[in-house]
């Protein structure tokens, strides 16, 4: 399965009611989405049609989290009025603050620049928002470049899996064995932790190095990697909806990660 086939699967499982994207470039993952969006891409070159509400901002992601209401327009598309002259449901939208159900990051893909995207995308998501990060699984030394040179490129965002497992245990980060290059997705998000801000400068110190990477035989080989289509049909999706939609506390966070990793044989 291809990254686009597993992102319309998560739009589905997810019943997803909001989307942000960083990385639109032509527009290919941004068209899976019909519900209200935001795109991120400072040169995006879109030719494809787009099906929702979307605000598509020609900026860079720092530059867009440095605004003053970077999800404006997710408020906006919860106005009951605007919902029932757009056809959706009036409420769909309305409950609780604005946090991401679904967002995807594929901008630049440089190590820093995709820590600081999770970073910021995790300000505005809960601990059932769904986020997920391209290009984490690199198939060589050469792809995993931070100077590019080849024409597949993922660059070294993969330092992003030890990078979390070691400061943020808590999260539930599951490499995703997609083509061509893998993504990694991300559940337990927690918008009050400070601690990859604490320790920005120090984690930049040590991963950012210069080429060739030394990117993990694990990693190259996808040994943790789970098929995308057994993680798309896990029982959980249910449950997560279902507490997304409620608002639940985060203390059903456990039970949560207990069900994804019994569905993916992970202890
Ligand atoms: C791999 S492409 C995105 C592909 C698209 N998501 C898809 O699946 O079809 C990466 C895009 O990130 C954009 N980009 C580069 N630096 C960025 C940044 N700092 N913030 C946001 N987007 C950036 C580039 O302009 C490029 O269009």
């Amino acid at each position: 399965m291809n990254r686009h086939e597993f992102l319309r699967g998560l739009h589905r499982v997810t019943a997803t009611r909001n989307y942000l994207e960083i990385g639109v470039n032509d527009g290919r993952s941004l068209t899976l989405s019909q519900v209200p969006s935001i795109g991120i891409d400072p040169a995006f070159k879109v030719n494809v049609e787009l099906r929702a509400d979307i605000h598509l901002v020609k900026a860079t992601s720092d530059d867009f989290f440095a605004t003053k209401d970077p999800l404006g327009h997710l408020k906006s598309a919860r106005n009951p009025v605007k919902n029932a002259r757009k056809g959706r449901p009036l409420f769909a939208h309305y409950r609780g603050g604005t946090t991401l159900d679904l967002a995807f990051i594929d901008g630049m893909h440089l190590f820093e620049y995709a820590l600081r995207d999770f970073m910021n995308v995790e300000r505005f998501s809960r601990w059932d928002s769904v986020i997920v990060l391209d290009d984490m699984l690199p198939r060589d030394i050469d792809e995993a470049a931070r100077d590019r040179h080849t024409d597949a490129w993922t660059g070294d965002v993969y330092k992003l899996i030890p990078v979390l497992a070691k400061y943020r245990p808590e999260l539930t980060v599951v490499p995703v064995d997609t083509e061509p290059t893998g993504v990694l997705l991300i559940l337990g998000a927690d918008p009050g932790s400070t601690v990859l801000k604490d320790h920005y400068d120090e984690i930049v110190q040590e991963w950012v190095v210069p080429d060739p990477q030394k990117v993990p035989e694990g990693i190259l080989s996808r040994v943790d990697a789970v098929s995308p289509e057994m993680l798309l049909r896990g029982g959980f999706w249910t449950d997560l909806v279902r507490n997304r939609n409620r608002r639940a506390a985060r203390t059903r966070y456990d039970a949560l990660r207990g069900q994804v990793n019994a569905a993916l044989g992970r202890s």
